[in-house]
């Protein structure tokens, strides 16, 4: 069975973990999208390694971990990543990059640092890994993907084209420095040595001796990101949704079997943009304190607020998901009263909306409507049985999986491997 393990809400819904658990039964894991601005933690050889850009699979010494095409790289983050395994005593041979995947430049990250921070109106809260400028030169043709580093002729040709209209835009939108080629092509020489033990030129025979093993296709951030089909413009910019795993990997759709949706029994978002069940009170006060919604790439504090079952069924629609991974459900084990919105009314007018409206400018007139669950009052981390967990957690479970129309087949009790409930 071929799995994509993906997001379902805005991020951070604890997917690592998940990924990790999944990633045992995989021989191949294949990161498809996104870059350094992702970030999880992963707690494995009683020793704590911080992932951005390298799947965590590579902790089990046994797996080929690829870094596809839909991937954009900064190559000292890459670097210090690899460093920091090595220095762990973690074997890495099994680490592969696609030189297909694309390069982000100094300049990318300087002008990313500079919109977030001159912005006076939409600003985004971007993680400033330069991710949004190095897609955008990717899609319009602009950019240097990891093959160009090892083929003269071509980089020649390219920064050729490049440079004078990157080093206008640079001076006269940006007020920044520009980069003289000889500099470029210096650092192209260093990203050159930091990629050559990893490039996989020969990917396609890769994947092709691969399709009768067992993938796992990791998707970063999370489907409510998705440049397509999420907040658009408060989103990143690629495809974490399910489809996503095809266009990042080389593979195609029949590859696929299974995409199982990450999600918090909450919902917390890092950055701007709408939230229509957040909670600036005291309750997201709570949640945040026993969640540690505190964002590991930036350090920022997480938005909090109740399960969102509108946004969550569109994820489920469009994010391609066949089952859903709850977690932190333990963190509700002192909650009176859970809720869950089921519907957006908007303040205007009156109406009501159960699908979700993509419209994002509308959110901010839309408020909750809530039903509200009864909590379950006791300690759900020890329980290992779905069978074993409190009635009200089960009857809450049940609603969601009513809502969603899609199995909850896996559920997160705590941070461990082994707190976890496999749904029969
Ligand atoms: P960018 O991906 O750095 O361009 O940031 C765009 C939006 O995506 C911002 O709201 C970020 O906070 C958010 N974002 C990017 N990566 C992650 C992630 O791994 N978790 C949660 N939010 C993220």
């Amino acid at each position: 069975m071929n799995k994509v393990v993906v997001g379902a809400q805005w991020g951070d819904e604890g997917k690592a973990k998940i990924t990790d658990l999944l990633a045992q039964d995989a021989d191949l894991i294949i990161r498809y999208q996104g870059g350094c601005n992702a970030g999880h933690t992963v707690v494995a050889h009683n020793k704590t390694f911080k992932f951005h850009l390298i799947p965590s699979g590579i902790l089990y010494g046994n797996k080929t971990c690829f870094i596809g095409a839909g991937t954009v790289i900064l190559p000292e983050a890459f670097d210090k990543e690899v460093k920091e395994l090595i220095e762990q005593g973690i074997d890495i041979s099994g680490l592969k990059v696609s030189p297909l995947a694309s390069i982000t430049m100094p300049y990318h990250t300087e002008v990313d640092g500079y919109s977030e921070d001159n912005a006076k109106k939409g600003k985004i809260g971007t993680t400033k890994k330069g991710i949004g400028p190095t897609y955008t030169d990717k899609v319009a043709r602009f950019g240097l993907k990891i093959e160009d580093l090892y083929s003269p002729e071509a980089l020649n040709e390219k920064l050729d084209v490049i440079l004078p209209l990157k080093n206008k835009t640079l001076e006269k939108v940006y007020g920044l420095q520009p980069y003289s080629k000889e500099c470029v092509l210096a650092l192209c020489e260093k990203y050159a040595e930091i990629f050559k033990p990893y490039v996989c030129f020969d990917w396609q025979e890769m994947l092709n001796n691969s399709k009768k093993k067992q993938i796992l296709f990791e998707g970063a951030q999370g489907v409510m990101l998705d440049v397509d089909y999420g907040t658009y413009p408060f989103v990143t910019s690629s495809n974490p949704i399910g489809g996503g795993a095809c266009t990042g990997s080389g593979y195609g759709p029949k590859m696929i079997d299974e995409v199982i949706g990450v999600a918090k029994a909450y919902v917390t978002r890092v950055g701007e943009g709408p939230f229509v069940t957040e909670l600036t009170d005291e309750t997201g006060d709570k949640i945040r304190e026993i969640g540690h919604e505190f964002g590991v790439t930036t350090g920022r504090p997480r938005r909090c607020g109740w399960f969102d079952a509108v946004t969550m069924k569109y994820s489920v629609l469009v994010g391609g998901l066949t089952s859903v991974a709850l977690t932190k459900i333990d963190v509700f084990d002192t909650f009176d009263e859970i809720k869950v919105c089921t519907a957006y009314k908007d303040t205007r007018t009156g109406e009501i909306y159960t699908s979700y409206p993509t419209n994002v400018y509308i959110h901010k007139y839309l408020e909750p409507v809530y039903e509200t669950h009864k909590g379950w009052g006791e300690n759900v981390s020890n329980i290992r049985e779905y069978s074993q967990l409190p009635d009200n957690c089960k009857k809450y479970l049940a609603r969601l999986e009513e809502l969603l129309e899609v199995p909850i087949s896996i559920i997160s009790v705590g941070p461990d491997r082994e707190q976890t409930i496999f749904k029969k």
